[in-house]
């Protein structure tokens, strides 16, 4: 019998991920239905994907066995605040953010309840090869990410200090913290941090850079890491989705080819 697929989150990665499982993996995965807090969003993704909407979260979590998370920080929270509904299932994380911000919480209940959490390497790679070095000892890891302006548009950490992006001439470093002061006040625009510090099994605090940039098109990554097993340094220069410019390709692509391990007899790759 083929697993039960739930998307929560109809939004670019929601929409694009629904889209990949019912053309690309139909044979293997059923995609059950989808699920938004936003009835607008619901509505529109509904008749696009031609699937079913679920009543609710809990309602999605409870009728499926394979579910993936592509919406916020607090649709984790929300995902992970009755965990017996979990039991012996497979949740995808994209906002994993949330994941840190809930590690007390998510943690212990992983084991408690036989639930495998994966967290996809989206908008960055290289995770493989972190982790492996996570095995020994890590003395530093940094990440800068460079975006357009527009990219920070909305964010209300700058609105609150009075940033404004607008007319910018040259490139401006508008945050420089520990990982989780940026997944506090720049909830979107983490999640490869959070995905490498969990990556470095929290052994050390990942220090984040934001620039906003008015010469880049692009998100780009930049990660440094300095360990007693390797030095690492990588930059990945995201391209937008072609269906979808807000999100990376890369991004919906990672997690497309998660589902894909997941069903297929081959994995490649850690
Ligand atoms: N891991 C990565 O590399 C990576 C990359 C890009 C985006 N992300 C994260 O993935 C998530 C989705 O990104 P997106 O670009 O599709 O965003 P989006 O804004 O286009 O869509 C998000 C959708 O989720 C819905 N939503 C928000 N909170 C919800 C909740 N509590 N319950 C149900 N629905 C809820 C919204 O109404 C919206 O329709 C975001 O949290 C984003 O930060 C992760």
């Amino acid at each position: 019998m083929k697993d039960k697929l739930g998307i929560i989150g109809c939004g670019n990665i929601g929409l694009q991920v629904a889209g990949f499982v019912k053309n690309g993996l139909k044979e293997k995965l059923y995609l059950a239905g989808i699920w938004d807090n936003n009835p607008e969003a619901l509505d529109k993704a509904v008749k696009k994907v031609k699937t079913k909407p679920f009543k609710s979260l809990p309602d999605l979590v409870r009728n499926c066995n394979v579910v993936v998370e592509a919406a916020s920080q607090d649709a984790v929270q929300e995902v992970f605040s009755s965990p017996s509904n979990l039991k012996g299932k497979r949740i995808i994380v994209v906002s994993v953010g949330g994941v840190v911000r809930n590690w007390k919480i998510i943690r212990p209940v992983l084991e408690k309840y036989g639930i495998n959490l994966y967290l996809p390497s989206g908008a960055v790679c290289g995770i493989d090869g972190i982790s492996a070095a996570a095995m020994g000892k890590v003395r530093k890891c940094a990440i800068t990410t460079v975006k357009p302006p527009k990219g920070l548009e909305g964010n209300s950490y700058l609105s609150r200090r009075r940033v404004s992006l607008k007319n910018l001439r040259s490139e401006k470093t508008v945050f420089s913290g520990d990982v989780y002061k940026a997944i506090k006040y720049f909830p979107k625009n983490i999640n490869v941090a959070a995905a490498l510090y969990l990556a470095l099994q929290r052994k050390i605090k990942v220090e984040v850079k934001i620039v906003a940039s008015p010469f880049v098109k692009r998100n780009i990554h930049k990660v440094e890491l300095f360990s007693d097993t390797a030095n690492i340094k990588l930059e990945v220069e995201n391209i937008p989705s072609p269906a979808n410019p807000k999100t990376s390709a890369l991004t919906v692509f990672s997690i497309s080819r998660l589902l894909s391990k997941m069903v297929s007899p081959l994995k490649i790759g850690t």
